[in-house]
């Protein structure tokens, strides 16, 4: 019998902070940088965005968006056997944010580590678990995206600090008989380094280098909108199966620009794309999986249903899941 991973569960969290473009344009103006409401709609679709209080860390929104995961697969905490948190926004150096959720969590023993693919990090975290789960290494997996990108943002940069969000989005995926996962796509390019970064590290001490992001946000949008394309058709055909079968897409949510780019290229209506960029900004790896949960509980999505989730971020990386809900 095939042996496939199946999400039995979502869940997200969002701080309860939300600023919109207006209060971007305020705080931006204490600053005497000027932006606006207009060009931010008009050029990315964003219209607000969640930011942490003092104190918050990616293991806390970890934390929120998985209890509602468990709860909506029907699973105890204790029956987890895989923590994977893909974040760029870690609460430490180290040890990962995923040995502190599972602490939080209340449970032991398990494996639990991070994956660092930045806005692709959530495609990445569900291709090794799915690929853990079908080999037999676990069965009930905890696949988190948790990001505080709020505490990268240069607010001097009106360029990058209007897109930028925090939040939180999980998803329980156990061992199934039936599918599941169909195919995982994931792919890297490291000479694209420096056009999306945070070029700072620690160091004796110190933060040497500029802890703060930096992005080439023409040279990034062209690259996606290629990128995302090759992925989606790449992991259809893995899968045997073709466009005419995505009941939704759920793209990295960064802008909706790239979005409508997309879903032109793949032939799909704006129906059957999941927006949440408007409301949340770019959370970068916990975008994916907050629009999905979004999706779930605006019922908009429902068992059965054919998805495509694509990914893209600094590495650069890119990649795709196609699943059946
Ligand atoms: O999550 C990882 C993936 N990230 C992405 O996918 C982001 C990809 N890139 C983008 O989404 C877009 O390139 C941006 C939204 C970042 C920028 O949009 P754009 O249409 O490429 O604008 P631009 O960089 O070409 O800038 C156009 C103008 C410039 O003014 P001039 O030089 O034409 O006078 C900018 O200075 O817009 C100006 N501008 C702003 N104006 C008001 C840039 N940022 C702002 C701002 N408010 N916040």
């Amino acid at each position: 019998m095939t042996r496939y991973a199946r999400i039995t569960g979502t869940g997200s969290c969002l701080p309860p902070r939300r600023l919109t473009n207006a209060d971007m344009v305020s705080l931006l103006a204490q600053r005497g940088v000027e932006t606006s409401d207009d060009w931010i709609v008009e050029r990315t679709g964003i219209r607000a965005r969640h930011f942490v209080a003092d104190g918050v860390f990616a293991s806390d929104l970890a934390l929120q968006a998985s209890r509602q995961a468990l709860d909506a697969a029907g699973l105890p905490a204790s029956d987890i056997d895989l923590i994977i948190v893909a974040t760029s926004t870690p609460d430490m150096v180290f040890p990962s944010t995923a040995t502190i959720l599972q602490h939080k969590l209340g449970i032991a023993g398990c494996p639990a580590f991070d994956v660092q693919a930045v806005c692709s990090g959530f495609i990445y975290a569900l291709t090794v678990a799915d690929a853990m789960i079908r080999a037999g290494s676990a069965s009930n997996a905890l696949v988190v995206g948790a990001e505080i990108f709020s505490r990268l943002l240069d607010f001097n940069d009106r360029t990058t600090c209007v897109l930028f969000g925090d939040g939180a989005g999980a998803v329980v995926l156990r061992a199934s008989d039936t599918p599941g996962i169909l195919a995982t796509d994931i792919h890297a390019d490291g000479k694209h380094t420096g056009i999306l970064c945070v070029p700072g590290h620690v160091s004796g001490g110190q933060v040497l280098g500029d802890p703060l992001l930096k992005m080439d946000g023409q040279a990034v949008f062209k690259l996606a909108v290629g990128v995302l394309e090759d992925t989606a058709r790449a992991v259809l055909q893995k899968a045997g199966r073709t466009t005419e079968d995505i009941d939704w897409l759920i793209p990295h949510q960064a802008n909706i620009r790239i979005m409508q780019g997309t879903a032109r290229k793949l032939k799909l209506g704006m129906d059957k794309v999941v927006v949440t960029v408007d409301q949340h900004g770019n959370t970068s790896a916990a975008s994916i999986p907050l629009a999905l949960d979004h999706g779930v509980r605006q019922g908009q999505i429902r068992r059965g249903d054919t998805l495509l989730l694509e990914g893209v971020g600094g590495g650069f990386t890119w990649g795709s899941a196609l699943l059946d809900f």
